[in-house]
């Protein structure tokens, strides 16, 4: 069963062979034709409705006259009114048809189309869906009437077509309107057809229930081919059932061969062209699909950037919410300890004043207790856990001002307030540990207004290029440990990572972030920003930080990112984010 809304090559290619096939079981045209109406009839269906696609399949053939069974010639004579008609009166004979109703699969029983004289270009010309139909073909009336034997071989050869009517209702080409086309609901017609080395023509007319796309219309025009191969043996022999049959000469069996040769070679041009036309629409498939994918990356990086996003700056809000409170409680009570103590001290120094000979066990417990010396650290104690909460209460502000949590819209913001935020979160990757010295920061901060931008945003851009940085350098640990490419000097260089700010034009805040690393080969340096691009080992990058940062700077700022790097000596990112006019 095939689809004709979704006609493929193939089912071409399977049809075409079927319809070559079946007509070899007959014997006279008519029964040939008869196969291939029935076969469109039973084998094109409406794979959502299961219905059949066809309301009626129609197979006409122009024929003279003089070799029409008596029935029809008796029947042009009472159309023509005419006791004589000359021989070679082109007549459209109805050879086939199979339909919905029973009457409709007899062409015998056909009331007005059982032949149509065509008795000259006026009486085609009357009936439009016929005037058009040759004009599809790439012929023109004269030829149908009175086929020029010279002309026929070389025309028969090149004309093949389908046309197509998408709109059977109202269209001046399909007749029968209201007896027909809107009772019978025909939405569309096809039809395909050619010419025969006798100078007859073919066509097979499909009265249909679905709409045809163009695409699929085209894929029908070899089918034409398929049929005239099929009946093409019957041309010069028999046509009608009924007829006795009409001894062949020589010379018809040789045009007949070498029309048949010139069929199978077009049906061959066709199938090849037909090929290229499925394979172009293959190719702009897998584009279509390619960037559709390109697309779905895309959604799913802002989908993992935005999770991301979200709830690490929620983690990190609800950490400096927490870590606050007890915090701003301890350090506003020390001030009280330091007070209290001071009191108690200085209370103790009154008791030594005014009783300077104690008891001795009260002057063993002070030595062994060593007073002297708790008076002294006690206060010192005190200064350094000030400093203590002083520090936290600096890492929950930062933890806050990365977080940036309450500032999703766009703000204007201090750049160097988000990076010290960035640099004091990572403060303990900065610091010596067992796979890497202490890491130099030094900062080369310029002058920078304040911008508009996403703060928030751009911080998680400053983390991801630091957080690379870190990573580089301890990677060079691994590097160090065993191979000789690196100098003394290299094996013993201090980490660095600057920071350098400025003003670029009075149009750019210019941000370089540079780390002293291993640097990045070329061939990677391509695909930094490639979303899931990575060169770190599974679970410890997904290859997102670059990809997410792009974005940010340049989708959401306007900005540039780029990336300069040498191999062995260092990497440098640049971030640059346009200054509007009037900041
Ligand atoms: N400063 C740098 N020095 C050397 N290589 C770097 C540097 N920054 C980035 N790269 C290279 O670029 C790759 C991509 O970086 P990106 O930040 O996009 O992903 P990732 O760090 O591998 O994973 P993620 O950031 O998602 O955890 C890294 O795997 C690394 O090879
Ligand atoms: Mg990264």
């Amino acid at each position: 069963m095939y689809d004709l809304t979704k006609f493929t090559l193939r089912d071409m290619s399977e049809i075409g062979l079927a319809l070559r096939q079946n007509a070899q079981k007959a014997d006279c045209m008519e029964d040939a034709s008869n196969l291939i109406v029935k076969y469109f009839y039973e084998n094109l269906i409406d794979k959502n409705t299961e219905k059949k696609s066809c309301i009626l399949v129609r197979f006409f053939k122009t024929h003279p006259y003089g070799k029409l069974t008596p029935e029809l010639q008796e029947y042009v004579r009472k159309i023509l009114k005419q006791n004589t008609v000359v021989d070679n009166l082109k007549c459209l004979t109805l050879l086939a048809t199979a339909g919905e109703l029973p009457e409709w699969n007899s062409r015998h029983k056909s009331i007005g189309h059982k032949v149509i004289p065509l008795a000259n270009e006026d009486t085609i010309n009357r009936i439009p869906m016929i005037s058009q139909l040759i004009r599809q073909l790439g012929l023109n009336t004269g030829m149908i009437l009175q086929p020029d034997a010279n002309l026929l071989i070389d025309t028969e050869q090149k004309m093949y077509n389908v046309f197509y009517v998408g709109n059977a209702l109202n269209s001046p080409y399909i007749p029968a309107q209201k007896s027909f086309v809107i009772p019978f609901g025909v939405k569309s017609v096809i039809g395909f057809g050619g010419l025969l080395p006798s100078g007859n023509m073919f066509v097979i007319l499909m009265f249909l229930r679905v709409i045809v796309p163009q695409a699929n219309v085209e894929l029908i025009r070899p089918l034409a081919l398929n049929v005239k191969t099929a009946i093409l043996s019957f041309d010069h022999g028999l046509i009608f059932r009924e007829t006795n049959q009409i001894p062949v000469n020589e010379h018809n069996i040789l045009k007949r061969l070498n029309s048949q040769i010139g069929t199978l070679n077009q049906l061959l041009d066709v199938s090849e062209q037909s090929t290229i036309t499925q394979s172009d629409r293959l190719e702009t498939a897998i584009e279509n699909l390619q960037q559709t994918l390109k697309r779905l990356k895309k959604t799913q990086i802002q989908l993992v950037h935005n999770e991301k996003m979200s709830s690490l700056g929620q983690l990190v809000a609800g950490i400096a919410h927490e870590i606050n409170n007890p915090v701003n409680f301890v350090d506003a009570n020390l001030s009280y300890v330091e007070e209290y103590s001071q009191t108690l001290l200085k209370l103790i120094e009154i008791y030594q004043q005014q009783y300077p000979d104690i008891p001795e066990k009260i002057q063993t417990e002070i030595d062994t207790d060593e007073l002297n010396f708790i008076k002294e650290d006690f206060s010192k104690i005190i200064r350094s856990m000030k400093v203590g909460t002083e520090r936290i209460q600096e890492i929950v502000k930062s933890l806050r001002v990365f977080s940036r949590l309450d500032e999703a819209e766009i703000k204007k913001v201090d750049i160097h307030q988000g990076i010290d935020s960035t640099l004091m979160i990572l403060q303990n990757r900065l610091k010596a540990q067992f796979n890497h010295p202490n890491i130099e920061v030094i900062k080369e901060y310029g002058n920078l207004p304040e911008i508009n931008c996403y703060p928030g945003q751009l911080n998680q851009v400053f983390m991801n290029i630091l957080t690379n940085a870190i990573d580089a350098l301890e990677e060079q640990i691994g590097h160090r440990g065993w191979t000789t490419k690196y100098t003394e000097e290299d094996i013993f260089k201090p980490f660095k990572i600057r920071i350098s700010t400025k003003v670029i034009e009075k149009k750019w805040v210019y941000i370089s972030i540079y780390d002293n690393g291993p640097g990045i080969k070329k061939e990677v340096r391509s695909k930094l920003f490639d979303p899931f691009f990575t060169t770190k080992e599974v679970g410890k990058g997904t290859g997102l930080g670059l990809s997410i940062s792009h974005e940010i700077v340049v989708k959401k700022h306007g900005g540039q990112l780029t990336c300069n790097s040498v191999p062995g000596k260092g990497t440098e990112f640049i971030i640059q984010i346009p200054i509007p006019k009037g900041s």
